[in-house]
C-alpha cells in the first residue's frame, strides 16, 4: 500500500508548472509542508511569501539531501528540467540537468524510503517513427531531440526503480501546456502560450511554427489536476509508472489562431517556421490516454474555446495592471 503523502519538495517552482502546482500542493497539504526550490530564478512574491523556498541544483545529491534533511520531505514533485528548444541550443546541458537531476531524485527517494516521486515526462519522447495521431501508449519511442532522449531514459529509469527499489515512483508525458502566469522556458510548444501574451498586447503575433502544425496541448488547471491525480492514484490499480499519456486537446497553430480571432477583433498571426518546425514535425499530434483513463480515472475538463477565454480574461487583467510586458517572451 502507498504511505501517503505529507512533506513535500518541488524542484523546478519557479517554472512554468512548478509555480502553479507548489501553490496548489500548498493549498491541498498546507502552506508549510510544501518546500519550493528553484536554480536561479527568483520566485514569484506569492511563491516567496506562501511558504518555505530554496536555491538549489538538482545535478548535486547534497544540494537536495539539505532541504530533504531539514523539512524532513517523503515527497518529491521533479520539476527542474531543461525544456527541447533550449535543449538543442545545449544538448550536454539537458543532458546532465534532466539526467543527472532525475537519478539523484531516484536515488534521494530509495535512500530516504519516501511516500511518492513524480517525474514528468513529455510528448518529447515520440519521434518520427511513431504513429503520429491518436499515439498510443506502447508504442516505439526514437526521439531526435536531446529532451527527448532525456525524457525516454528518464522513464525506463523510473519504472526501473519502481521495479528494482520498490520506489513508489510515477510520471505522465506532458502535452504542451498553457497558461497565463509564468511563461515556459524554452520549449517548441511555447507558440501556443506566446501568441496569448501578443494578442493581448499588440493584437498581432509572428508564429515560429507553419499554421498546419498541430500538437496535443493542455491548459494548466487540466495538468495541475493530471499531476496531483496521478500522486494520489492507489498504487494497487497502476499497470504503467512513469509513462502515462495524457490527452485534453490538439489542433494547428492556424486554428488556435483564428480562434483568438474570434475574441480578439483584428487579431492577425504571421508564420515563419524556425529550428523548431523540425521538432514540432516530430512530435504526435494527438494522443490516446485510455491507460490514464483506466488506470486513475484521468479526464480533462478544457477546451480551446474556454481556455481562449479564460487565458484572454486573465492576460487582460495583468496587462491592464501592467504586468504583462517584463513577463512577455522576447520574440
Ligand atoms: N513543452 C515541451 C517542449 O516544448 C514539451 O514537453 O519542450
Amino acid at each position: 500500500m502507498s504511505k501517503n503523502i505529507k512533506r513535500i519538495l518541488v524542484t523546478g517552482a519557479v517554472g512554468q508548472i512548478g509555480s502553479e502546482l507548489t501553490l496548489a500542493l500548498r493549498k491541498r497539504y498546507g502552506a508549510e509542508n510544501v518546500v519550493a526550490t528553484g536554480r536561479k530564478t527568483a520566485p514569484s512574491k506569492e511563491l516567496a511569501e506562501s511558504g518555505p523556498f530554496y536555491y538549489i541544483d538538482v545535478t548535486k545529491r547534497a544540494s537536495l539531501d539539505v532541504v530533504i534533511r531539514r523539512h524532513e520531505i517523503d515527497t518529491v514533485f521533479h520539476m527542474a528540467a531543461i525544456l527541447s528548444a533550449v535543449g538543442e541550443k545545449n544538448p550536454q546541458m539537458c543532458w546532465d540537468v534532466n539526467m543527472n537531476g532525475t537519478i539523484n531524485v531516484l536515488e534521494a527517494a530509495r535512500d530516504y524510503e519516501m511516500a511518492r516521486v513524480i517525474i514528468p515526462s513529455s510528448i518529447a519522447a515520440f519521434g518520427p517513427e511513431t504513429p503520429r495521431d491518436n499515439t498510443p501508449q506502447e508504442t516505439v519511442l526514437k526521439p531526435r531531440t536531446m529532451y527527448g532522449v532525456t525524457k525516454v531514459a528518464g522513464e525506463l529509469l523510473t519504472d526501473y526503480y519502481v521495479r528494482r527499489f520498490g520506489v513508489d515512483a510515477r510520471g505522465l508525458r506532458y502535452p504542451g501546456i498553457i497558461s497565463a502566469e509564468t511563461l515556459p522556458g524554452g520549449g517548441t510548444t511555447d507558440y501556443a502560450v506566446e501568441i496569448y501574451y501578443k494578442a493581448v498586447e499588440q493584437g498581432s503575433y509572428k508564429c515560429f511554427v507553419r499554421a498546419d502544425t498541430a500538437l496535443p496541448m493542455m491548459y494548466m488547471p487540466d495538468c495541475i489536476k493530471a499531476t496531483m491525480d496521478l500522486a494520489e492514484a492507489d498504487q494497487s490499480k497502476l499497470r504503467h509508472y512513469s509513462d502515462f499519456n495524457v490527452g485534453a486537446m490538439s489542433f494547428t497553430a492556424g486554428e488556435l489562431a483564428a480562434n483568438i480571432a474570434g475574441h480578439v477583433p483584428g487579431f492577425t498571426c504571421t508564420y515563419e517556421p524556425d529550428f523548431r518546425q523540425k521538432i514540432a514535425d516530430s512530435w504526435p499530434t494527438s494522443l490516446d490516454d485510455s491507460a490514464a483513463r483506466q488506470e486513475w480515472g484521468w479526464a480533462p475538463a478544457w477546451d480551446l474555446d474556454a481556455m481562449t477565454v479564460d487565458m484572454l480574461a486573465k492576460l487582460r487583467a495583468r496587462h491592464e495592471k501592467g504586468e504583462l510586458y517584463k513577463g512577455a517572451a522576447a520574440e
